[in-house]
């Protein structure tokens, strides 16, 4: 590894093991992430990307008794569906994990018993709704019943969908187990709590002194510091999920964000005992130069920005060495959905239980993995919300993928193969336009980086198409097609700049379209690096059976996509 790389240990957000994927998750914690690790390996960092599914909780619980199956099932294939639909989509995880290994339950009694040997655990008494049928307490989620302010009927137990009003579920009129239908009843129940005020001044500094954090994220994190934290409970009236080594809680479990970031520890240390140096993950994880950044959705921010940073820090004071705490949270803003209703087009929100969403691996069915990712990299929700629409699909990808790069890159072999014998070969002196434009490349490749960095790989993609457009007025402005007769040797120079640019192109394109270019290299040889990296021109480059790279998105496609979104708000 270079001397001046950084090290990184990269993660996204622990999916629910318990339903396919959307485009909605990807766009938020897995494409970005994964655009982001592409481009770091490339520079040479030294980076560990982590994942894994996230196995406990009551999602996974609902969805196993609707489907009248046991947890274990569930999660089993749930893993197996995600795992193969990430790789299909190309996100180059180092390890994909899960939390009901044996290894993660361990960590995470360790937490907890660092946590409680430091003076971070107490434990209290609280009211929860029961069920006598079931004899079991009924998480928040498993009760209905009236809204204590409107009325409201079926109101959920946390929250009513009706009035909006917040409660205890307690305090719902008529309780019942959403389950069985059976009358639900208060009872006195013991957990474990987190002492988050400990930890508040210190939290309030470390996360001040962000000064890269996205301000969203950092404000956020701010004002509920600000307006006073109180001590959460860790564990649950529950069977699934990792056990509580306290007696008395034998029939309890942690809580599922108690246990969930802990996760990328776990994820990690699996990897660096498969690639044979178990002590490995401490570099990632205990040594302060790395960088830890989670990838998230913004309903995950509090978890990974405010809670996880606690777990870290309340960890480290036992004698033994210390976490590192994370040096960046991009969380991701919502994408919504275009659906044609009755001839006109509106966003909505997705709906999973309304199979109101894009489904990855459907997608992945009707079209390559390149051009959804490089879609949904052009429209990642890094400032605000955005709208997931097919007809833009369609748009972006035959005239910013297909018009603007696909067709330099063709231009450019189809010409170097027809007319030059599908050689590029370094001449002694280069054209003032030559010139010109690899500064120009330059200056477009420093945009880029930063941008890749900050991390907004959006923004990144901007100046990617900006490079592309430049190599495209070259290609146009040096006419081959004019002086391939005329002047021979001024067509050589054009075609070995545009192979150096190509070269370029291909290597910043690589994050975002990684399977297209891999199939580049199989026509294209020479190297693919950035111009400002080339410490002298390369000598040339060769150009044999040379295929087009990307298809075009046909009308008919999209009709029948939007069809099955519109047939399902017809429900
Ligand atoms: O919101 C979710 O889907 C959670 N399963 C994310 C967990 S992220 C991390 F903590 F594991
Ligand atoms: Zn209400």
């Amino acid at each position: 590894m270079d001397q001046n790389s950084e090290r990184y240990l990269v993660s996204s957000a622990l999916p629910y093991a318990n339903g396919p994927l959307h485009v909605g998750q990807i766009v938020g914690a897995y494409l970005p992430a994964d655009a982001f690790v592409r481009y770091l390996r490339m520079r040479g960092e030294d980076v560990v990307y982590v994942c894994g599914t996230d196995e406990h909780g009551v999602p996974i619980t609902l969805t196993a008794e609707r489907e009248g199956k046991d947890p274990k099932e569930v999660v089993d294939y749930w893993w197996s569906h995600m795992k193969e639909t990430f790789e299909r989509f190309g996100i180059s995880f180092d390890n994909f994990s899960r939390t009901s290994t044996p290894l993660h339950a361990k960590n995470t009694q360790l937490f907890y018993r660092k946590l409680k040997e430091c003076g971070y655990i107490s434990e209290a008494e609280s009211k929860q709704m029961y069920s006598p049928t079931e004899g079991r307490f009924l998480p928040d989620r498993y009760v209905e019943g009236t809204c204590p302010v409107c009325g409201y009927k079926e109101a959920r137990g946390d929250q009513c969908d009706n009035c909006g009003s917040w409660y205890e579920a307690y305090e719902l009129i008529e309780p019942h187990s959403k389950v069985t239908g059976g009358p639900a009843e208060v009872r006195e129940t013991t957990h474990l709590y987190l002492d988050l005020p400990k930890f508040s001044d210190r939290l309030r500094a470390y996360v001040a002194g962000q000064e890269h954090w996205r301000t969203s994220v950092k404000n956020f994190i701010l004002g509920i510091i600000d307006g006073g934290l109180e001590k959460r409970p860790i564990t649950r009236d529950i069977q699934w999920g990792v056990p509580v080594p306290e007696p008395g809680f034998e029939d309890k479990r942690f809580y599922v964000w108690f246990d969930a970031c802990i996760g990328y520890i776990s994820s990690t240390m699996e990897w660096a005992e498969n690639v044979g140096e178990p002590d490995r993950w401490r570099e990632y994880w205990q040594e302060p130069e790395t960088r830890l950044i989670h990838f998230i959705g913004k309903d995950n921010t509090v978890f990974h920005a405010l809670v996880w940073p606690a777990l870290l820090m309340g960890t480290g004071e036992d004698g033994e060495e210390p976490y590192a705490l994370p040096y960046d949270v991009p969380a991701n803003e919502f994408m919504n959905l275009e659906v044609v209703v009755d001839g006109e087009r509106r966003a909505m929100q997705m709906s999973t239980s309304r199979n109101l969403a894009v489904w990855l691996h459907e997608a992945l069915d009707r079209f390559p993995a390149d051009p959804l990712r490089f879609y949904l990299a052009s429209n990642l929700p890094e400032t605000g919300d955005v709208v997931f629409s097919w007809r833009e699909f369609q748009g972006r990808v035959n005239s910013d993928l297909i018009g603007n790069l696909g067709n330099y890159i063709n231009r450019v072999l189809s010409f170097t193969e027809k007319y030059a014998d599908g050689q590029a070969s370094r001449p002694e002196e280069l054209p003032e336009s030559g010139l010109a434009v690899l500064e120009d490349f330059k200056e477009l490749e420093r945009r880029y980086e930063e941008r890749m960095l900050a991390p907004k790989p959006r923004e990144a993609l901007g100046e990617l198409l900006a490079m592309g457009r430049r190599a495209n007025r070259f290609f146009d402005a040096s006419a081959p097609w004019k002086t391939r007769k005329e002047d021979p040797e001024r067509t050589r120079l054009t075609l070995y700049v545009c192979s150096v640019l190509l070269g370029s192109l291909a290597y910043h394109a690589a994050p975002y379209v990684p399977e297209a270019v891999e199939r580049l290299q199989g026509f294209f040889t020479g190297p693919i690096l950035r111009v400002s990296d080339l410490e002298k021109l390369p000598e040339g480059y060769r150009v044999t059976g040379a295929k087009p790279l990307f298809q075009r998105i046909e009308d008919e496609e999209v009709a029948a996509v939007e069809e099955q979104l519109s047939r399902a708000v017809r429900g």
